[in-house]
C-alpha cells in the first residue's frame, strides 16, 4: 500500500503522540459531511430524547442513552439546553453537543468519508496492522455554549489489550483557540493509562489505572484549518477549551482499533452482532 505520510510525519507521530495533518480533505468533502450532520439534527425530535430523560430515574436514563449509542446515530445535547420546565433554552441546532457513535457503519455520507485509500495508508503509515473502525462523532462546539471537553485519553474510553486505539480528528471548519481547538501534551503517550471508564452492574464507572501527573503547562494548542486530519494516539492526554466565540468549530473523529487487541465486553461502547467492525478500506 502506498504510504501516504513522511518518515519526519511518522516520527513526529511517534515522538509528539499527535499529528497535525493540514489539507488532508477537501473543502467540499468538509461542507458535505457539515451539511448532512444538519439534515441528521433536521429530522431529530428533541421531545424523544426529553421523554426519555423525564422517566423515573433520569440519570439511568441518561446513561442507557449513552450506553445504548455505539452501534446507532444519536444526537447528544449541551448540558445546559434545557431549562427547570424541560423546554429547549434556544434552537435545536444550536442545542446539539455532537452526534454518535456509528454513523460510519450507519449513514452512507459519513461511511463514504470514513473509508478511502488515502485514510487506509495514514492508518498502516503510524503502525495499525489490522485498524477497526469502532466510533464515530460529529461534534458541534457551538457558539457561545459550546463546552469544555476534559484532559482525557481516548484509551480510557476505547480500551483495548493492548491498548491500540488511535483517533482520526477532521477539522469541518477552522479550529483556533478563540472557538476551542484541541491542545495536547507533547510526548505524554508515554506516560501510561490513567484511568478506565467501563459499565458495572449496568451503570459507567471510571477506575484508576495508573497514577500519572501530568504538566498541563506543558500543553500545545493543535489549531487546524478545515481540512485538517488531526492524529492523535490513544494515551495522548488531550482537551479542547470552551467556545466563547460567534464562531462554531465542527470536527468529526473516527477512533479504530487494532483487530487483533482484546476488546474487553464491559466496554462501554458494544455493537450488535450483525455490525461488525471494518477497516479503512471502502
Ligand atoms: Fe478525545
Amino acid at each position: 500500500m502506498a504510504a501516504y505520510l513522511t518518515g519526519e510525519q511518522v516520527e513526529g507521530f511517534d515522538r509528539d503522540g499527535f499529528l497535525v495533518v493540514e489539507g488532508f480533505a477537501d473543502p467540499a468533502a468538509c461542507e458535505r459531511l457539515r451539511a448532512r450532520a444538519s439534515e441528521l439534527v433536521a429530522a431529530f425530535d428533541p421531545g424523544e430524547v426529553r421523554s426519555v430523560f423525564s422517566t423515573l430515574d433520569p440519570q439511568q436514563s441518561r446513561d442507557d442513552y449513552f450506553l445504548d449509542s455505539g452501534d446507532k446515530v444519536r444526537c447528544f445535547f449541551e448540558e445546559e439546553a434545557f431549562d427547570e420546565a424541560g423546554e429547549l433554552r434556544q434552537p435545536k441546532d444550536l442545542s446539539i453537543n455532537k452526534i454518535g457513535h456509528a454513523m460510519h457503519d450507519l449513514d452512507a455520507v459519513f461511511a463514504g468519508f470514513s473509508r478511502s485509500p488515502e485514510l487506509a495508508a495514514v492508518a498502516a503509515d503510524i503502525g495499525m496492522a489490522d485498524p477497526r473502525l469502532l466510533q464515530s462523532m460529529y461534534i458541534f462546539k457551538q457558539p457561545r455554549i459550546g463546552g469544555e471537553v476534559n484532559l482525557h485519553q481516548d484509551a480510557t474510553f476505547l480500551y483495548t489489550e493492548p491498548i491500540s486505539v488511535r483517533g482520526f480528528w477532521f477539522a469541518l471548519e477552522d479550529a483556533t483557540k478563540e472557538n476551542g481547538c484541541m491542545w495536547a501534551l507533547p510526548g505524554g503517550h508515554r506516560l501510561g493509562l490513567k484511568e478506565r471508564y467501563f459499565v458495572s452492574d449496568g451503570a459507567a464507572v471510571f477506575e484508576d489505572v495508573d497514577h500519572v501527573d501530568w504538566d498541563t503547562d506543558a500543553l500545545v494548542p493543535l489549531e487546524a484549518p478545515q481540512g485538517t486530519l488531526v492524529l492523535i494516539h490513544g494515551l495522548l492526554p488531550h482537551w479542547s477549551g470552551p467556545n466563547r466565540s460567534d464562531k462554531s468549530r465542527h470536527a468529526y473523529t473516527i477512533h479504530a482499533i487494532d483487530g487483533a487487541a482484546v476488546y474487553p465486553p464491559d466496554n462501554w461502547l458494544r455493537r450488535r452482532p450483525d455490525l461488525p467492525l471494518r477497516g479503512f478500506e471502502g
